[in-house]
């Protein structure tokens, strides 16, 4: 059986884990390359033996031969890119978030509905083995219906500089950014509820601080400390249609002893908690138990976790399988962090679904 030949659009840091997961699978082809910076593309395609190198994804997606692309560009390019390639009848693994605007999300809806081609949008902690874990404690009922998460990635210097914090580019900060993760792993466990309303807070108050020395985080390819104009701290609650909530808080630079990151759901029988890590809380007897599941990594195993994502997002281009992340939750959750966005902007709480 032929393979299904994969193009990468953006060859930065994300795109090296995307080249290992396509290269694992047996049924893959490597084939085609594309950035706006031709060394970095020709650097990868010499590392993985890719045939065809572009810098401009259109003349990419002319060719007849690919089947599929991962879309791994900052993100105000994730919908026009989306768009084409679906048009020119490409199966599309966008990184996250599906785009910037609730506007140019429903467009990329919009050209998949009106396709037969797949989109998946990369929320990777979906593929997670953890998350996996506890899916099937919810499906099987023993969590009861979930009410109430929190989600948080607290981050004291995280700032990746370059496209991340010029927010035409990126959209925002670490709301979009580190926020997107989060909020999607409750929200996907709490079953996927409609967001009601949304009250949150942006705030610019200690910059990048890439004055900080001795201490070094994730930096864009094209890092640029001196430009930043997206939020260094975001916070919101967020109420869904269902009557639950979730409160969720996230930075890039904060006065915090040291990082954090929270994923927790509370159910009417029991939760559980993704990060920091793997934990299950029950009741048995009057009496309340924290069970610790025995699994290889107790936190977010992000190798294994995008081999998942990548391998499923092939089962779907394949025909076997429909993807977890499909583009209405893209959708959804650009409502939620536009939202949050417009909220902090406006002081007041918005709400969805009113005439
Ligand atoms: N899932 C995750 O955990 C995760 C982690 C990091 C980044 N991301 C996402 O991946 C995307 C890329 O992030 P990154 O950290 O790799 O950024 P990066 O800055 O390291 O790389 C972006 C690359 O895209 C190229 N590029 C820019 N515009 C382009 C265009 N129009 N056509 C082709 N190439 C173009 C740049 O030259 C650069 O090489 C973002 O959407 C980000 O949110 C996801």
């Amino acid at each position: 059986m032929s393979k299904l030949k994969v193009g990468i659009i953006g060859t930065g840091g994300i795109a090296n884990v995307h080249m290992q997961s396509y290269a694992a699978n047996p049924e893959v082809e490597l084939y085609a390359i594309c950035d706006l910076v031709q060394e970095r593309a020709a650097q990868k395609a010499e590392a993985y033996g890719v045939s065809q190198i572009y810098t401009d994804f259109r003349e990419m997606l002319n060719d007849p031969q690919l089947d599929a692309v991962s879309i791994c560009t900052p993100n105000s390019f994730h919908a026009p890119i989306a768009i084409a390639a679906i048009q020119a009848g490409k199966h599309v693994l966008v990184e996250k978030p599906l785009c910037i605007t609730v506007e140019e999300a429903l467009e990329v809806e919009k050209a998949v509905r009106a396709s037969d081609r797949v989109l998946q949008v990369g929320f990777v902690r979906r593929y997670g083995s953890n998350t996996k874990v506890v899916k099937q404690f919810i499906e099987a009922g023993e969590i009861g219906e979930v009410y109430y998460a929190r989600a948080s990635c607290l981050r004291r210097l995280g700032n990746p500089g370059g496209w991340f914090s010029d927010a035409k580019r990126s959209g925002g900060g670490p709301l979009i950014d580190l926020g997107v993760h989060v909020i999607d792993l409750c929200w996907y466990l709490m079953g996927r509820p409609k967001v009601q309303s949304v009250s949150g807070n942006a705030y610019k108050k200690l910059g990048n601080r890439a004055n900080v020395r001795n201490l070094s985080y994730y930096k864009s390819s094209d890092y640029d400390p001196d430009k930043n104009n997206v939020e260094d701290l975001a916070n919101a609650f967020i109420r869904f249609e269902n009557g639950a909530s979730l409160y969720v808080d996230v930075s890039f630079s904060l006065h915090a002893k040291e990082d954090e990151i929270t994923a927790k759901i509370y159910g009417e029988k029991g939760g559980a908690e993704l990060e920091p890590e793997l934990l299950l809380i029950s009741e048995k007897h009057d009496t309340i138990l924290n069970i610790s599941p025995q699994v290889d990594n107790a936190g977010f195993d992000a190798i294994k976790g995008f081999a998942n994502e990548i391998n499923h997002f092939v089962d779907s281009c394949l025909g076997r399988v429909e993807t977890l992340s499909p583009v209405e939750d893209g959708v959804e959750m650009m409502k939620i962090l536009c939202g949050i966005y417009e909220s902090a902007e406006t002081g007041k709480e918005v709400r969805f679904g009113e005439v």
